[in-house]
């Protein structure tokens, strides 16, 4: 056992402990009424990176929930690392499909997971993640062997847009100042299938709403003659992909970037079971985009999804009613170089053409952002490479991924510096869903990993 490891099973219960408790915290960004518990949970992360070792910490004000800062800097001739996560959560609900309350966070094992797992709200995205890189500093502060400067930066609006997030970062430029961004807010192909994420998809977000008649009507009187909202709505959003699962937005793909057969052969070796994919969410096909394999459908092509749709009567028992109005939300995941705002224009502009007359429709854009790749000839990428070589016993596979973290490509804009993304986090570990859940393993082998990558960064950056 080398010093790390060590340190690692001497703290171990600590480390799972602290976690716990933050997790037990419902730091739910989207909710007000979880305002004092995001406030709360800001304090306890100020106070955890100060324990582990930040000679300052700062809770930064911003027009919405706060960014907590925090550094250590040893040497201004040295690199500077800076560190970047959310504390704040998804909403829990559906709760009753939880198997425990989702911030009573209890440890279980898995099939994925047989060292054991913790289940709660927030255990991988991001609170898991996020506090691997404080404990990992931790023992580099308490061993004497950081390397170089470090700066944190964890924030409470990822869940809702990071809106707050872009003007710190505009308005702070000189605080921020770095030599890479690191963040583990993604995953990893598989515990023994090291992998490193080189790629995030962008968004854009909206919200429409189409209105027929001025109010709810008998269908026995009204119905066949008046547009039926919901019926035209969903007619609507049929028309956005063809039969080939296109999409039919006009100018949707002009900016999209095909990648060449070499690149496609390249992503094509990751190892992937398209049984085991099947099984696991326990459908007999999978669905989409024509010409393009499931890795791809899920990373480089984007998409359009339907997120959720109401109107009329969903209550007990059957209601004759023809409902005024219907709603969906929409999202569209973007590829590296399509441009966010562009897209929600093209989306506004062609849903309100196709719209038929006899409804009005409203669209409402929500969030986006950019999508991001990674280069991989850079030493922040080698650096990673080099640490889970060391931890894992092989090298990493990059891996493009399909989630979005709007604020990375704003990071390189803004701060002109690559962001890293060593994600420790399993596809299976049901983020966002019900169960949420992040290997103790995979914690234990993150906080291990992060010192490496230190140590290799500042080798690298002589
Ligand atoms: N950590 C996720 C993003 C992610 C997860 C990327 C796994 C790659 C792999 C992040 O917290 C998230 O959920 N982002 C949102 C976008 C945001 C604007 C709400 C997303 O991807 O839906
Ligand atoms: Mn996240
Ligand atoms: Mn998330």
């Amino acid at each position: 056992m080398n010093q790390i490891q060590s340190y690692i099973s001497e703290h171990k219960n600590r480390f799972l402990n602290e976690l716990i408790e933050l997790l037990k915290i419902p730091s739910i960004s989207a909710d007000s009424a979880y305002k004092n518990d995001v406030l709360k949970t800001a304090e306890a992360i100020k106070i955890s990176l100060k324990k582990a070792g930040c000679d300052y910490v700062e809770i930064c004000k911003t027009d919405g929930y706060p960014i907590v800062y925090g550094e250590k800097i040893i040497d201004s001739n040295l690199p500077t690392v800076l560190v970047y996560g959310h504390y704040d959560v998804q909403p829990p609900d559906p709760l009753n499909l939880w198997d425990s309350p989702p911030f009573e966070p209890v440890i279980k094992s898995t099939e994925k997971h047989p060292d054991g797992a913790i289940f709660a709200r927030g255990a991988c995205d991001d609170k898991g993640q996020m506090y691997m890189h404080v404990k990992a500093l931790e023992f580099m502060t308490a061993t004497n062997q950081l390397p170089c400067n470090v700066k944190f930066m964890i924030e409470g609006e990822e869940e809702v847009g990071s809106a707050n997030l872009a003007t710190f970062v505009k308005n702070n430029q000189e605080k921020l100042k770095n030599d890479v961004i690191l963040i583990s807010d993604t995953g990893m192909i598989a515990n023994d299938v090291p992998s490193i994420t080189t790629g995030l998809r962008g968004l854009s977000y909206v919200e429409v709403e189409v209105t027929g008649p001025n109010r709810d009507l008998h269908s026995g009187l009204y119905g066949g003659a008046v547009a039926n909202p919901i019926n035209v709505l969903t007619k609507m959003i049929a028309s956005l992909h063809d039969a080939n699962n296109h999409i039919t937005i006009p100018g949707f793909y002009d900016n999209v970037e095909e990648l060449s057969k070499e690149e496609r052969a390249e992503m094509a070796k990751a190892p992937f079971s398209l049984e085991n994919y099947k099984k696991a969410l326990d459908i007999d096909a999978v669905y989409g985009e024509a010409g393009y394999t499931t890795n791809e459908r899920n990373s480089i092509r984007p998409t359009l999804d339907v997120n959720g749709i109401w109107g009329g009567y969903t209550g007990e028992g059957a209601k004759t009613v023809i409902a005024s109005k219907a709603y969906a939300k929409i999202s569209m995941r973007l590829v590296p170089h399509q441009n966010w705002e562009e897209i929600t224009q093209l989306f506004k502009t062609h849903f309100e053409n196709i719209a038929p007359k006899g409804v009005k429709v409203n669209v409402k854009p929500h969030h986006g952002g950019q999508g991001y790749v990674t280069p991989i000839d850079n030493i922040g990428y080698q650096a990673a490479s080099k640490a889970y070589q060391d931890t894992f016993g092989k090298t990493p596979i990059p891996q493009r991924g399909g989630g979005s973290i709007p604020i990375v490509a704003l990071f390189e804009e803004e701060l002109k510096s690559k962001t890293i993304l060593m994600g420790f986090g399993l596809d299976s570990d049901a983020i966002h869903s019900p169960n949420e859940h992040f290997g103790i393993w995979n914690y234990l082998k993150g906080i291990e990993t992060i010192p490496y990558f230190y140590k290799y960064f500042t080798e690298l950056s002589k």
